[in-house]
């Protein structure tokens, strides 16, 4: 794979964020020279494309897909990578969760690889994290509430007790399997190209295609994205003093992390994950003069944002659904302890102006979720761990 170098980065005390990198060439070759490329092309050979491959997971959080997508999900995870699938899925009237363990049991066996498969609200997960302490996950009942984050956390855990370095998540409601193909090549290259073992990878895709009347219409932003991006870059900008729009993945649904990343981030409820791991890190490593914080000396953390050459189509879930990731984005960067008040304003107007907030109100605060490294992991992995063959697909 050959992918543009980063050129540009934006430094917030010890948090690196590098400017988006396109993809140049989907397979290189096998040719495994790698010291006569063009300036500002960096090339990641097959077999480290691999070897990395080989100590990531990819977490696929799936609620009510159709099974068709959750097919095609699977179909493109590339062999070496552990898939770890956390449901939330209905399992009545009709048991959606059984037909998802049922297409990765018969995918698993013609494909002879592993995988791990676990619904959300499955009691061992429950009291497995009750007894770990993990509360942040669960409600009034004990059992893990519903939420994409949610499922993500449990991935998180899961990748943990199994040992790999890495993990990406990737949706499982996507039209075309070859996007996934190519979002693992981006996290694994991206992961290796990183200088600080604290990395992540964020995608943004190149098109999100809309039916017009006209046809195709190859769009560029999603539509709660361009506004998410905006709100953090102003958000960066009045803390730096200098205006920057070096964010492009705010809300990156797909994703990749190295575990010591994962687990020592702070999370946020639902749909307001993925601007909250930015928040996370800028508010605990951003060296904010009024929060006086940088936890861990400067070592560097370091966000790379991969554009893809495939365009992104995954199922269209209505206003109403976008108008609630919106509003719980925002009320995350809202409500973080570096939002300055210019970007404060920046969200009220936007979210009056679309008539989702009354004058006078605020969005509400995200339930925040506190760091996986600050449960007692022994006491998740002891009950897991013995279960661990109720969740194996071999
Ligand atoms: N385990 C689990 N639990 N998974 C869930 C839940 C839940 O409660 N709710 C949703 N999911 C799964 C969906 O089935 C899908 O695979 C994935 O999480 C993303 O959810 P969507 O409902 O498809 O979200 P979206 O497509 O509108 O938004 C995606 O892209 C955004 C960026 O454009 C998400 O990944 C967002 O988080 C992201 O910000
Ligand atoms: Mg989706």
């Amino acid at each position: 794979m050959r992918i543009e170098t980063f050129r540009y980065t934006e430094r917030l005390g010890a948090v690196l964020l590098r400017d988006i990198q396109k993809i140049i060439e989907l397979d290189s070759g096998i040719d495994i020279q790698e010291n006569d490329e063009a300036r500002g092309v960096c090339k990641v050979s097959e077999a480290t494309i691999h070897e990395m491959q080989r100590k990531m997971v990819i977490v696929i959080p799936i609620r009510n897909e159709k099974i068709r997508l959750f097919e095609n999900c699977i179909s493109g995870v590339p062999h070496e990578c552990l898939k770890i699938i956390v449901s939330n899925s209905d399992t009545e009237p009709i048991n959606r969760f059984e037909l998802e363990k049922e297409t990765l049991q018969q995918f698993c066996e013609f494909s002879k690889r592993r995988a791990i498969i676990v619904h959300q609200k499955n009691p061992i997960i429950s009291k497995a994290l009750q007894e770990a302490g993990y509360v942040d996950l669960l409600d009034e009942e004990g059992i893990v509430r519903d939420g994409k984050a949610e499922g993500m956390i449990i991935g998180i855990l899961l990748t943990k007790l199994l040992n790999k370095e890495y993990l990406g998540f990737i949706d499982a409601d996507n039209y075309f399997p070859g996007t996934v193909l190519e979002y693992a090549r981006a996290y694994a290259a991206g992961l290796y190209m990183a200088k600080y073992e604290q990395c992540m990878v964020r995608i943004l895709w190149r098109y999100k295609p809309k039916i017009h009347e006209q046809g195709l219409y190859f769009k560029r932003w999603g539509r709660v994205s361009e506004i998410t991006n905006r709100c953090l870059n102003s958000l960066i900008s009045y803390v730096s003093g200098f205006e920057t729009d070096v964010i492009k993945t705010g809300n990156a649904g797909e994703h990749a992390m190295a575990l010591s990343l994962a687990e020592a981030l702070p999370y946020a409820s639902g749909y307001a994950i993925e601007p909250q791991e930015l928040l996370s890190l800028f508010e605990e490593y951003g060296d904010i003069p009024h929060l006086g914080t940088h936890k861990n000396g400067f070592k560097g953390i370091e966000i790379l944002q991969i554009e893809t050459r495939n365009p992104h189509l995954h199922e269209n879930k209505g206003q109403e659904h976008i108008n609630k990731m919106l509003v719980s984005s925002l009320g995350s960067i809202y409500h973080s302890d570096v939002c300055p008040e210019e970007t404060k304003n920046l969200i009220l107007e936007e979210l009056q102006r679309q008539g989702l907030l009354k004058l006078g109100d605020e969005p509400p605060r995200p339930k925040l979720i506190s760091a996986p490294q600050t449960v007692d992991f022994e006491k998740f992995a002891n009950i897991v761990g013995d279960n661990l063959d109720k969740f194996l697909i071999r």
